[in-house]
């Protein structure tokens, strides 16, 4: 009796050789490819929507999605020109993530894994730039975001990236950037499933506290990588 699937059934060689290729892959490859993915989206979604206002990005470690942004930022203004007025703002220690509090305790977030040097993301971060402004800001979120966004004439945001992993780091980054959310704007929540799914740890516990309290109604857009998340700010 020929089987259903005909010829399909047969390649199950095929099917074992790239079932072996995916399987050999690093998560962190697969993470980072949909990253930016999801990164390109959100910013031509942004471009059509004509919303205006800046990039923020919370965690920039070597400044790879950073870079990887201003690209996509760059790609856009065929559609709509007036993407070359967004400013790229990226805050990070550039030394990990200082004193973990006892609930932020995971077993990957530690400085083993995000130690960097500033300069060297500065010189990655100015070859991708060319004509789009941008600032790097250092220091631990309860210093640098200490003075609000208005220190830094940020009135408001298009995209926000919160990928800083830990709950207190989001909620820091959450809190600077309550007064320049607007309709329309994307967040992008690296590690929003962490914790074991947990919505009352880590960016999760974060961001819906952000939501309550500021009473906003958002949107899932997109799922991307090992837990990622894009919401958009559908009323505010
Ligand atoms: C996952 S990495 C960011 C990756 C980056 N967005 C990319 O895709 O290329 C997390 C970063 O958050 C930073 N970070 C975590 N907690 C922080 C805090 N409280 N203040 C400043 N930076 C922090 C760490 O230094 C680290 O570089």
């Amino acid at each position: 009796m020929s089987s259903k699937f005909g010829i399909l059934a047969k390649l199950g060689f095929l099917q074992d050789w790239i079932s072996t290729l995916i399987a050999g892959v690093n998560p962190a490859v697969i993470h980072n490819l949909e990253k930016y993915h999801v990164l390109k989206k959100v910013h031509y979604l942004s471009a059509i929507e004509n919303v205006e206002g800046d990039y923020l990005e919370f965690g920039v470690f070597t400044g790879s999605s950073f870079s990887h942004s201003i690209r996509c930022c760059q790609k856009m203004q065929k559609l709509n020109p007036k993407v070359l007025n967004t400013k790229f703002y990226g805050f990070d220690s550039f030394s990990g993530f200082g004193e973990i509090s006892e609930e932020d305790v995971h077993p990957f977030y530690t400085d083993e894994n995000f130690s960097t040097s500033l300069k060297a993301v500065e010189k990655r971060v100015s070859r991708a730039a060319r004509n789009i402004q941008y600032q790097l800001v250092p220091g631990f979120f309860s210093d640098s975001l200490r003075g609000g966004p208005v220190s830094f004439g940020i009135q408001k945001a298009r995209i926000i990236f919160i990928d800083s992993d830990t709950y207190s780091s989001a909620n820091e980054a959450l809190i600077f950037c309550s007064s320049i959310i607007q309709e329309g704007a994307f967040m992008i929540l690296d590690d929003f499933y962490s914790y074991r799914g947990s919505s009352s740890r880590g960016v999760a516990k974060a961001f819906n506290e952000f939501i309550e309290k500021n009473k906003l109604q958002v949107r899932r857009v997109f799922t991307y990588g090992m837990g990622g998340a894009v919401f958009i700010i559908s009323k505010s």
